[in-house]
């Protein structure tokens, strides 16, 4: 799972692939290369760790040619560094290829390679890849100017698994090759100039005009010539399509990192997504052709945070629409069988809008006959372009790999969806709703101002080994994207528990060294959970409490009140102290918070 740039043009492809890979780090950061060619001669520079450390390499700069390959990998296989880093050769060094996916039979593939007379210098599925290139260009007699292809599509069609590559080799100098099956591939191009990346945002700010590769596509990229071929080497046609969306600049506005800023920045960002649907009071989706009256059933499926948004969302359509909904893990959806058909409608929900095993299940979905609606934060990224229909979070650009803003937006979202179709169905009077997603933003403001007394509760636990969360209904979801959270940036063990389900097993964890943090904003289980409270004080557990200011709750060394909304919505306030106190608590452990060890901001792979 890689973030994959490549350059043909006239100008020196350095800058502009280093640009690129700065841009999909949110893919991984184990370690970054770059491949360029000159002189029939491929020079790869490659390091373990971020981009930044390529850019501190010397020799980056002696480097003047016009055409390069770049990769930022998140390991698969192999640990992270230098010799695992992409791009791979050939034992010759005629070919280097970067690759985002996974091969899934690379095993049998190196064992007939070292039977053949090769030999490997890294751990990588990938390395097969220029070694097999290389075997099916020698042994191919015939020597025009497809030969290069021909290797390359015979490799493929031994590959399992998925894969976008790029390729260069010192036989065909001025030339990329690009392909790719299930992980995603785009080509833009001026007329000059040739820019490849797995997504548009690293290169849109050289062009508008794209080409979207389909699985297993081939495409010769030249700097003034693309060609387009099937899986069998048969010529394509393919026009380019505009994406006109404007590319932002992101920086850090004065903030430390980009996690506090984003987390500053929810008021703004619901207030642009709900103002996308919302005009005085009235809901539309002008663009969402779906006959709800037919749908007896919903999915919502995601993974990490955005599966939590969806959690929160069921609860919004149960109510309101009075239709089923289920919850599904991306990963678990996908190879489930689930019973779906033409009366189903299936949400997916992704920030980056590129999370593998999530454009997976949508295509299973497509293919049972589901209506697909996709909810991301990225414009014309893959799953949008797959989905029947799609919605933005208008949150802009969320850089830092714990997700924050995105989610507020996502649950915002859903709710707003939710009313649309419950006001189509006739089922409910939902003006006060409506009103109530108007004050969100004050609510934020109000809610943020919470950081001190989180910056002091953030000294007291940041030296705890485990952090436990309590919540019911809604509340649990909130709790259970707060132990997300926590883990995620502090690496503090932490997980959440459904407060009625603590006597049927984790109270068994519960003595006098635990911390418990109970969320409690629903007024009809506030009563139940005080009694959770009492029972987990009794077994000598401190307790933090995060509630609504109208609510009296229990004692607790430290409770934070966040303001009144409706149940809905509460997931949107309530969550704010939870990502504050996981903020302030990897600050206070020194870590580095927008780019937690291990993680990557969106699973390319599955
Ligand atoms: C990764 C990120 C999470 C994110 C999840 C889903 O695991 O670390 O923060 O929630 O992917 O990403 P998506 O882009 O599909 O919302």
């Amino acid at each position: 799972m890689c973030g994959i740039v490549g350059y043909v043009g006239n100008k020196k492809c350095i800058p502009i692939l280093i640009n690129g890979l700065l841009k999909l780090e949110y893919r991984g950061y184990d370690s970054a290369g770059i491949a360029t060619i000159s002189n029939n001669y491929i020079n790869i520079i490659k390091c373990k760790g971020r981009v930044c450390n390529l850019q501190n390499q010397a020799e980056i700069n002696n480097l003047t040619s016009t055409t390069g390959i770049a990769h930022t990998r998140w390991a698969t296989h192999g640990i992270p560094s230098k010799e695992n880093a992409h791009p791979h050769m050939d034992n010759l060094g005629n070919f280097a290829v970067v690759h985002n996916g996974i091969i899934e039979n690379y095993l049998e593939l190196k064992n007939f390679l070292i039977d053949n007379g090769y030999f490997f210098y890294s751990e990588t599925d990938t390395e097969v890849i220029p070694n097999l290139i290389h075997y099916f260009y020698t042994n191919d007699l015939i020597d025009d100017k497809m030969k290069l292809l021909r290797a390359v599509k015979n490799t493929c069609a031994k590959l399992k698994g998925s894969y976008a590559l790029e390729i260069i080799s010192k036989f065909n100098p001025n030339t990329v090759i690009a392909i790719r099956k299930s992980s995603p591939l785009i080509i833009g191009t001026n007329k000059s100039e040739k820019f490849i990346a797995s997504d548009i945002p690293a290169i849109l700010q050289y062009t508008n005009d794209f080409y979207f590769l389909a699985d297993n596509e081939f495409a010769v990229i030249t700097k003034n010539k693309l060609d387009f071929y099937d899986k069998n080497l048969v010529k394509q046609h393919k026009n380019t399509e505009k994406v006109d969306i404007n590319c932002c600049s992101i920086n850090k506005s004065g903030y430390k990192d980009y996690m506090l800023k984003e987390v500053y920045e929810q008021s703004t960002s619901i207030q642009n997504t709900f103002y996308k649907f919302m005009v005085d009071n009235n809901i539309s989706f002008p663009y969402i052709n779906i006959d709800i009256g037919s749908i007896n059933m919903i999915y919502i499926v995601a993974c990490g945070t955005a599966m939590h948004a969806g959690l929160c969302g069921k609860f919004a359509l149960e109510s309101l629409c009075n239709i089923p909904t289920i919850v599904d893990i991306s990963s678990e959806f996908r190879y489930r069988n689930p019973l779906l058909n033409k009366n189903s409608l299936c949400i997916f929900i992704s920030q980056s809008g590129e999370t593998a095993d999530t454009i997976a299940a949508l295509e299973l979905a497509k293919s049972k006959g589901a209506t697909t609606l996709a909810i991301t934060n990225v414009f014309n990224s893959s799953i949008t372009r797959k989905a029947d229909y799609s919605l933005y979070t208008y949150s802009g650009p969320e850089i830092a790999v714990a997700s924050t803003k995105a989610y507020t937006s996502q649950i915002t979202l859903l709710v707003g969806i939710s009313i649309y179709f419950s006001e189509l169905l006739a089922n409910t009077n939902t003006h006060f709703l409506k009103d109530e997603i108007l004050t969100l933003p004050n609510k934020i403001k109000q809610t943020l101002q919470t950081s001190s007394k989180i910056k002091k509760l953030a000294k007291k636990l940041y030296n705890k080994d485990n952090i436990f969360f309590l919540g019911r209904g809604i509340d649990y979801i909130t709790s259970m994207e707060a132990s997300l959270k926590l883990k995620e940036i502090s690496y503090i063990h932490s997980e959440a528990f459904a407060a009625g389900e603590l006597k049927h097993g984790p109270i068994a964890l519960i003595d006098n060294e635990s911390y418990i943090i109970c969320t409690i904003t629903d007024s009809t289980l506030i009563y139940k959970v005080i009694s959770n409270i009492e029972e987990v004080t009794a077994r000598g557990a401190k307790t933090i409490i995060i509630t609504s200011e109208e609510l009296q709750t229990s004692d607790s060394e430290f409770i934070i009140k966040v303001p009144k909304t409706n149940k809905l919505l509460s997931p949107i306030l309530s969550i704010i102290p939870h990502q504050l106190l996981a903020y302030y608590i990897a600050k206070e452990k020194g870590l580095d918070v927008d780019k937690p060890r291990n993680l990557a901001k969106s699973v390319t792979v599955e």
